[in-house]
């Protein structure tokens, strides 16, 4: 029922006409005039912001920038991610959440998102700073027919259409950190954590967990995180809809996906090796026990690093590289 009212709503907020009188959206949507009261009180609840001037009808004045279910479906142009939502003020993990859930066979696209985590995850068993409505802290449950070996090639998926999302509700130019960061001004804004349950030969699931620091100030990070870690508010000095990053992020990672899925890498290599800060750069490797120094020459087609090393060529799948 709101789903209709905010529809008729936010067309009438684009015209100039002075609002939708109740009757009008009771006779619009074959609704009785109470449900219609019951409807708008909901939304004002959620965070619309609805005017309703006297002898005028109702006028929408804002919408909040949350992770209303309602609000990032509206218009959401995917046919898989973000069909079904589970979203919440405050989550342990969502990537623990996304687990279980598939685990109990929810389908793929499914997208858990949470204004705040109290355990938010990293790689390698780190942290991830997870402070409320701030940041977008979301788990995607994917499940591809591709053999385990090429899921890390997912990795730099996500981490591409980060930053074309990026790009394009902000214009800043992102660089992506082989193999899950993404950064701004050589400093963290975004990471990417890739969970993956497999047999040896086939692929049950896959959770991508991805944290974006958006609308965070220099005192909302704490201190060890400082010269570490950015938002993009602290990039651009401006405030962005963390919805509208989100859905730009979902349509935009759907299309590199579902072309990831038959075609891997062979598409986006390009453009993600001219997205990234590490192509030429002399770099420190450590991935469990194994170290190495190398310049960096490639990221091959199956996202592999491909190292020059002084005992030649080594190519990476996985691991922590620190520039030199
Ligand atoms: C990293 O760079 O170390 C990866 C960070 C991934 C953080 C996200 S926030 C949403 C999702 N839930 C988690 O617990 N972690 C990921």
């Amino acid at each position: 029922m709101i789903e209709g009212i905010l529809t008729l709503l936010k067309r009438e907020k684009k015209s100039t006409s002075d609002g939708l009188s109740t009757s009008f959206l009771s006779s619009s949507l074959n609704l009785p005039l109470h449900s219609i009261y019951d409807g708008i009180v909901e939304l004002r609840r959620l965070g619309y912001k609805i005017e309703a001037e006297k002898g005028k009808g109702y006028k929408l004045v804002s919408v909040p920038d949350a992770f209303i279910p309602l609000e990032i479906n509206y218009n959401l142009k995917t046919k898989i991610l973000g069909k079904k939502i589970y979203s919440y003020r405050v989550l342990k993990s969502t990537n623990d959440l996304a687990y279980r859930l598939a685990e109990e066979k929810a389908p793929e696209g499914t997208l858990i998102v949470a204004e705040k985590q109290t355990s938010g995850k990293g790689r390698l068993g780190r942290k991830w700073f997870s402070p409320p409505d701030k940041g977008i802290w979301m788990s995607l449950i994917l499940r591809p027919k591709i053999p385990p070996a090429k899921a890390p090639g997912l990795s730099l998926c996500a981490g591409l259409a980060l930053i074309q999302a990026i790009r394009d509700k902000t214009r800043l130019e992102a660089d992506l950190k082989w193999p899950n960061d993404c950064l701004l001004g050589g400093e963290k804004v975004a990471g990417i954590l890739l969970e993956l349950s497999a047999e040896l030969d086939k692929i049950d699931f896959i959770i991508i967990g991805v944290g974006i620091n958006v609308n965070q100030t220099q005192n909302d990070f704490p201190k060890n995180l400082k010269g570490k870690a950015t938002s993009i508010f602290l990039e651009s000095k401006d405030k962005f809809s963390r919805v509208e990053l989100l859905k730009s992020f979902l349509e935009r990672f759907e299309k590199i996906y579902l072309n990831f899925k038959t075609f891997g890498l062979k598409f986006y290599r390009e453009e993600i090796k001219k997205s990234s800060s590490l192509l030429g750069k002399k770099v420190k490797l450590l991935y469990g026990k194994e170290k190495l120094k190398g310049v960096v020459k490639d990221i091959d087609e199956n996202g592999s690093l491909v190292l020059e090393t002084r005992k030649g060529e080594k190519t990476v799948t996985a691991g922590e590289v620190t520039l030199i």
